[in-house]
């Protein structure tokens, strides 16, 4: 296909590299037939957003627990571009990527990144400078992905087509870096934004097209951040309900709660987006409804597969692995975690651990003492760093370091 082709013409070697993806887009543009091709079948991913009235419904009623919510990862998870939601640097200097690779030590090739604020709007630009000649390409930041607790990444659009931009945000020393998966030394921006992306990191866009791969959308259907709604169902109902009937059985029984379901329902909730990447999709992305089995929309990763951690990490696998978790019917997420409220010190959730333990029981307590209750976590769940490259950026590989969710006796803590 046109497409996989032109993915494919982005990888090579410099200095024919530069020119060839710098040209990318100009080809995409051409490659109209396929999308016209690809609309035909829309039909096939027309997942409906009937009964769906945004959070700011929400908020009106549910006061304390929005304005909470507004603070939290989850709700700033993808944004529009701006000088607050934008964490890397426009200034002079701090605004410049050097790009590395075989190749860039040659003297008569300059090869950078440029990350510039304009009026009219946010812009990443490849440059490649040989002596007179410049060779430039430029796209705007469309899109804000990531909170930024680790890091953001940014998509444009072409058309009604959504690309990855080729350098990303790093918080851990507050600079920009190479996004990751991409080469060292290339300025490729032809990476397309999938629809699963979208899923995990917003509240809806609409895919025209039923390949998983597509990056072709309706653009105006896109609902940044992801929502109440994206938990607790279509809200409509129960709005209207709660203004005829204010506090009735009806009201509430009209939205959905996940304290009420079984535990792997509400698990399943959580693992929509926080099980890693590694399954076999049944139906297209934003096909879940909150409540329902997740194996009728994905069939179970691969073995093996769901012990890896990458930098999606895998708390659900993890957890599941955990004698405590095995051990008690009762654990969920919602055990440790608030989702309407932004994080706390981690420390903070050893009160959690002693709902169900008393510390005399820890094998440690006779050496610590009582204050031992001031931190069960940094032993039973550590910090560790993963295998998975976040990013190669001027020839270092930088990985990063996750909580891991295996609550057990780690060697050496
Ligand atoms: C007109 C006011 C109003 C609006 C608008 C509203 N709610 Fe509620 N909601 C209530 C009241 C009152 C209750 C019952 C008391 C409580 O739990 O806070 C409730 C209860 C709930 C519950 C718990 C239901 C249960 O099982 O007991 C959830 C979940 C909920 N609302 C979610 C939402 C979501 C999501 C939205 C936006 C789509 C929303 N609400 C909009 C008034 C409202
Ligand atoms: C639609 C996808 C989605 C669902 C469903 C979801 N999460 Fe998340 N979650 C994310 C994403 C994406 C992030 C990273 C947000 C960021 O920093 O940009 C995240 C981050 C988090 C964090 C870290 C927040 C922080 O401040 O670092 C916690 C904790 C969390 N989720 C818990 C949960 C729990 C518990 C559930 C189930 C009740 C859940 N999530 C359901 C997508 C989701
Ligand atoms: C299966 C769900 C899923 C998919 C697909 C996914 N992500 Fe994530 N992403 C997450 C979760 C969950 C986190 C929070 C990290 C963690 O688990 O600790 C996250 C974290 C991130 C972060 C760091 C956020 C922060 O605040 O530090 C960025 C940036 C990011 N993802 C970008 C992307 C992009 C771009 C894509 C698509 C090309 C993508 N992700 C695909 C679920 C997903
Ligand atoms: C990431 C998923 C997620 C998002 C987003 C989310 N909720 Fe919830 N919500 C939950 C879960 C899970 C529970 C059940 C918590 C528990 O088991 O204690 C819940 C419970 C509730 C309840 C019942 C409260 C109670 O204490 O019994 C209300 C009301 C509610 N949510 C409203 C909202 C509103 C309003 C928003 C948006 C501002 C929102 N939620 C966003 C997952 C979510
Ligand atoms: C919902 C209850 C519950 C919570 C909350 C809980 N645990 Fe557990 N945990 C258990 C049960 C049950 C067992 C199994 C005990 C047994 O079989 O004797 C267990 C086992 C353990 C073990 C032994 C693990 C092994 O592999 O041998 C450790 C360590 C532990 N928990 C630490 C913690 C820490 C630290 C926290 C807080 C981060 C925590 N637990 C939170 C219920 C819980
Ligand atoms: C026994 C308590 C406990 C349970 C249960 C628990 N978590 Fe956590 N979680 C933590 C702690 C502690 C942290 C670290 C918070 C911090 O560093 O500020 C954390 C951090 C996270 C993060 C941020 C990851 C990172 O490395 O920064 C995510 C995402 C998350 N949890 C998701 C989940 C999901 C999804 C579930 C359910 C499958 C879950 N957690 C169950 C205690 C728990
Ligand atoms: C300094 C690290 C450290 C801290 C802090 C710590 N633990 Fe432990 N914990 C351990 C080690 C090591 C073991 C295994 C010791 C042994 O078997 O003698 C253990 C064992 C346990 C066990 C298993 C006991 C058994 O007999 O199966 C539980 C449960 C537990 N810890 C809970 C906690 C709780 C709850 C806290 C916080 C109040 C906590 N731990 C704080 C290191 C720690």
């Amino acid at each position: 296909m046109t497409c996989r082709l032109l993915r494919q013409g982005c990888v090579g070697l410099l200095p024919t590299l530069i020119v060839l993806t710098l040209g990318c887009a100009r080809l995409s543009a051409q490659s109209s037939v396929t999308i016209r091709q690809e609309l035909g079948s829309v039909a096939a991913t027309s997942n409906s957003r009937d009964g769906h009235t945004g959070d700011a419904a929400c908020i009106a009623c549910h006061k304390k627990l929005a304005t909470s919510y507004l603070q939290t990862a989850h709700h700033l998870t993808s944004q529009s571009p701006g000088n607050d939601s934008i964490l890397g640097s426009f200034a002079p200097v701090s605004n410049t990527l050097p790009i590395a690779g075989p190749g860039a030590d040659d003297s008569k090739t300059r090869l950078y990144f440029l990350m510039e604020a304009k009026e009219e709007g946010f812009y990443q630009t490849a440059v490649a400078e040989s002596g007179a000649r410049k060779l430039t390409r430029s796209e705007r930041i469309d899109i804000v992905v990531g909170s930024g607790v680790r890091g953001q990444t940014y998509l444009y659009w072409h058309g009604n087509q959504l690309y990855e931009l080729p350098v990303s945000y790093w918080t851990e020393g507050h600079r920009w870096i190479n996004s990751p998966g991409y080469k060292d030394g290339t300025a490729n921006f032809g990476r397309r934004a999938a629809p699963r992306c979208m899923e995990c990191h917003a509240t809806y866009i609409r895919a025209l097209s039923a390949d998983p791969q597509t990056n072709l959308y309706e653009k105006d259907s896109l609902v940044l951040g992801i929502s109440c709604e994206s938990c607790h169902g279509p809200g409509v109902p129960h709005v209207a309900l709660e203004r005829s009937a204010p506090g009735s059985q009806a009201a509430a029984a009209a939205v959905l709660n996940p304290s009420r379901w079984t535990r792997d329902r509400q698990i399943e909730l959580c693992a929509l987006c926080h099980n890693g990447t590694q399954r076999e999709e049944l139906l297209p992305a934003f096909s879940y409804v909150p409540g329902k089995p997740l194996d009728q929309f994905f069939a179970p990763a691969p073995i093996g597969a769901a012990s890896q951690i990458d930098v999606h990490g895998n708390q659900v696998g993890l957890l599941q692995q955990s004698r405590c978790y095995l051990s008690s019917s009762t654990m969920t997420c919602a055990t440790c975690h608030d989702v309407h409220s932004p994080e706390q010190k981690a420390a903070s959730y050893s009160d959690r651990c002693l709902l169900c333990h008393r510390w005399q029981i820890c094998g440690m307590a006779r050496k610590i003492g009582g204050r031992i209750v001031e931190n069960c976590i940094d032993c039973h769940m550590p910090m560790q760093e993963t295998e998975a490259i976040v990013s190669v950026t001027a020839g270092k590989i930088l990985h990063t370091s996750i909580r891991n969710h295996r609550i057990a006796i780690y060697p050496g803590q």
